[in-house]
């Protein structure tokens, strides 16, 4: 029978002599896979781990400063990087979902291989794959690879010659969860929502402005928070708010407004291929909706979705 306590025990010996007193870099992104890799690494090899945690622009609010926090109170040997104008820029004029995609998976690489090359003789890159994505990245003609495509595997550039590390491979998600419990890693952590790596960009439908992003982190915060405080956020697999680019009629006082629309979506799902929306109650989506639209300036409209995948994606883009 599988144990986390077993699991643990086996992992941090393997990685050992494995790893020896070798060097390992590892991109953190502040979700549970790369989280747990960190946490079991720090214990097999300590300072030898040096974790890197880029600030893409494109994280929820204050997301990277309590994130960064978390991973130092834990002890880990980590670099937070802000590479929000790098990511930015390259983000102008682009309205493709997976140019946008392709951009920031550049982009990432450029800014984790200028950190990785700053770590002397480092031999190894860890990664929080899970099995899931293994056998997703396996299966590159079928439908939901080519879909959208996943930056999380294979994302080693060829001119980083270093050997790949990943600890959590043969594990499911739940199995990552229990690991990173008995690893005494907090809920903070353990019971996030799933975030996609393009972050925000991909819930900007169209060109990603950093105006854009700084309206759907105020909105998106309103909406996580009141999930949160209704006792619901643990009950829904994955929650975000979605910025559309749709301008509508409103009236403010006496002024009429011409504004851009918020949609929530709230989803129930076991592993993300399929996902069912969540029937959040009207009281609480009645309360976000009067947040957002007074408190959140730009936006003079809030919507829910209620589609289900397939046929409709989780995402928007
Ligand atoms: P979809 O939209 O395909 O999403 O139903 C399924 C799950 O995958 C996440 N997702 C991504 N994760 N990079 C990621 O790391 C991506 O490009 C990406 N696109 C979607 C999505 O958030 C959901 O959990």
């Amino acid at each position: 029978e599988w144990t986390s306590e077993a699991f643990v025990e086996t992992t941090i010996a393997d990685l050992q002599a494995k790893l020896g007193d070798d060097k390992v870099v590892l991109a953190l992104s502040g979700g549970v896979d790369s989280s747990v890799a960190a946490i079991l690494l720090h214990k097999a090899i300590g300072k030898n781990l040096h974790c890197i945690f880029v600030d893409n622009g494109l994280l929820r609010k204050d997301e990277y400063e309590g994130v960064l926090e978390q991973y130092k109170h834990l002890g880990l040997n980590i670099k937070g990087v802000d590479a929000k104008e790098r990511f930015l820029s390259q983000l102008a004029g682009v309205t493709d979902p997976e140019l946008k995609r392709k951009a920031i998976g550049r982009v990432f690489i450029e800014v984790f291989d200028d950190e990785a090359h700053q770590v002397q003789d480092v031999k190894w890159l860890a990664q929080g794959t899970i099995y899931p994505d293994v056998i997703e990245s396996i299966s590159v003609n079928g439908p939901s690879a080519t879909i959208k495509s996943h930056h999380n595997v294979g994302g080693l550039p060829d001119f980083m010659k270093l050997q790949v590390v990943e600890p959590l491979n043969t594990l499911f998600k739940d199995e990552v969860r229990r690991v990173g419990t008995s690893l005494g890693l907090e809920h903070f952590i353990i019971g996030r929502h799933p975030f996609p790596g393009p972050g925000l960009a991909i819930r900007i439908l169209g060109e990603v402005t950093p105006e854009k992003v700084a309206i759907l982190q105020e909105a998106d915060a309103i909406y996580i928070n009141n999930l949160k405080e209704a006792g619901l956020y643990d009950k829904v697999w994955q929650a975000g708010a979605i910025f559309l680019p749709v301008q509508s009629v409103g009236v403010m006082g006496d002024e009429r407004t011409y504004e851009n629309a918020i949609c929530l979506r709230a989803v129930e799902s076991v592993d993300g291929m399929t996902a069912d929306w969540c029937h959040l109650p009207y009281p609480v989506l009645a309360k976000i909706s009067n947040e957002i639209i007074n408190k959140v300036k730009g936006i003079n409209r809030v919507v829910y979705d209620i589609s289900s995948k397939p046929p409709a994606t989780i995402e928007w883009e």
